[in-house]
């Protein structure tokens, strides 16, 4: 017996020896001969900003080229995997971090001298100005990317076929484009990429030490308020409802009759109450966790849910991804349909199998 234990731990000794020794052996990184995409997330805040990504990892895909991964912006570049797993995103589809890429890659694969940008457009003569304006100068910049000239392209990213064509990988070894080769709204058919998003350990600590310390263990109802000036006004363009508008194809078919309107897109307080209601009482939560850009009705909750005996948490975290985070987890969650942001919070629910409402949606 202790004889075969012994025999085991040696084998396994000579067994690490060895795949140590080959791993030496290799190159760190190996260069991709079916070439590089990058582009610039350069529309909105978060909640856009994940759309357009998973358009692009689903384009890169489709053109078989290596995606690196883009810095989110906020008024600086975040590298993808602050927030998110890597080796998560590796299962779909090869990938690499812009930093390593810039840092590893690029002096020899992307020298300067060599890089240009792309865009498309219509109109071949289009001039593609890569770097101006916010956040397209910063984003290039703080990657240390210049470019030596700039393209406009006219296949459309709904073409990969022809698209590879364009851009073989031997002349275009690095295609970096101005936006991301993606819709917004997201397609539909690309919504279920987000199984590919895992929090990093970072966002899942941090979420994870807020609900510990105030409603450890307990039920909790999760909501986004999307209440601030601006979206009141960008509501007020629903008169009459539309068939689509913003992400709200995440909750409303644009090909159906249905139609998107003022209160699905700016609800009053009394559906907001009404509906927080209905689902604590239907999941027996004792905490609301609120969400929100301006207004967290925290009393209003309170008051209305008093006889239930609720509490009503709000922070205004330094992250809005630990929002994300807590309302991932909620045992039921209710959003704003025309959001980016409740749509990256639905989504990532769906892949877990978590039921999501939406306001004024029945
Ligand atoms: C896609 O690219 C990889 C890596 O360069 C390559 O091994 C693979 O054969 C390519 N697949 C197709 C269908 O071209």
């Amino acid at each position: 017996m202790k004889g075969n234990i012994f025999l085991h731990v040696v084998l396994s000794w000579l067994l690490l020896a060895v795949s140590a020794d080959t791993e030496d052996t290799e190159p760190s990184i190996e260069v991709d001969g079916n070439g590089y995409l990058i582009f610039c997330l350069c529309m909105g805040r978060f909640g856009n900003q994940a759309e357009h990504f998973l358009g692009g990892l689903a384009f890169a895909k489709a053109v078989n080229r290596t995606l690196i991964l883009p810095s989110w912006r906020t008024y600086k570049n975040i590298p993808f995997t602050d927030w998110f797993k890597i080796e998560k995103l590796a299962q779909y589809h090869r990938v690499i971090l812009a930093e390593d890429f810039m840092r590893d890659l690029a002096p020899t694969v992307w020298p300067p001298g060599q890089r240009t940008g792309f865009c498309f457009s219509f109109d071949e003569n289009t001039e593609c100005k890569m770097k101006e304006g916010n956040p397209f100068g910063p984003f290039w910049d703080e990657l240390g990317v210049n470019f030596d000239s700039m393209k406009a392209f006219t296949v459309a990213y709904h073409e990969p076929e022809r698209w590879v064509q364009r851009f073989s990988p031997s002349e275009y070894p690095v295609v970096a484009l101005k936006g991301a080769p993606a819709s917004f709204p997201m397609a539909t058919e690309h919504r279920a990429l987000q199984q590919y998003m895992e929090w990093s350990d970072s966002i899942v600590e941090q979420g994870q030490r807020y609900i510990q310390q105030n409603f450890p263990g307990r039920k909790y109802v999760g909501i986004h308020l999307r209440n601030g000036p601006d979206w009141e006004k960008a509501c007020g363009h629903l008169e009459g409802g539309l068939s689509s508008f913003m992400a709200s194809p995440q909750c409303i078919n644009p090909r159906s009759s249905e139609k998107v309107t003022q209160e699905i897109c700016f609800p009053s307080t009394d559906i907001i109450l009404s509906q927080i209601k209905e689902h604590v009482e239907e999941t027996g939560a004792t905490v609301v966790y609120v969400a929100t850009d301006k207004n967290p009705l925290i009393h209003e909750i309170g008051s209305h849910l008093a006889d239930l005996k609720v509490s009503v948490f709000h922070q205004d975290p330094w992250l809005p991804q630990l929002d994300l985070y807590i309302l991932g987890e909620a045992d039921h969650f209710i959003g704003n349909c025309v959001s980016s942001f409740t749509s990256f919070v639905a989504r990532a629910r769906t892949v877990h199998n978590k039921p999501t409402s939406f306001w004024a949606v029945r």
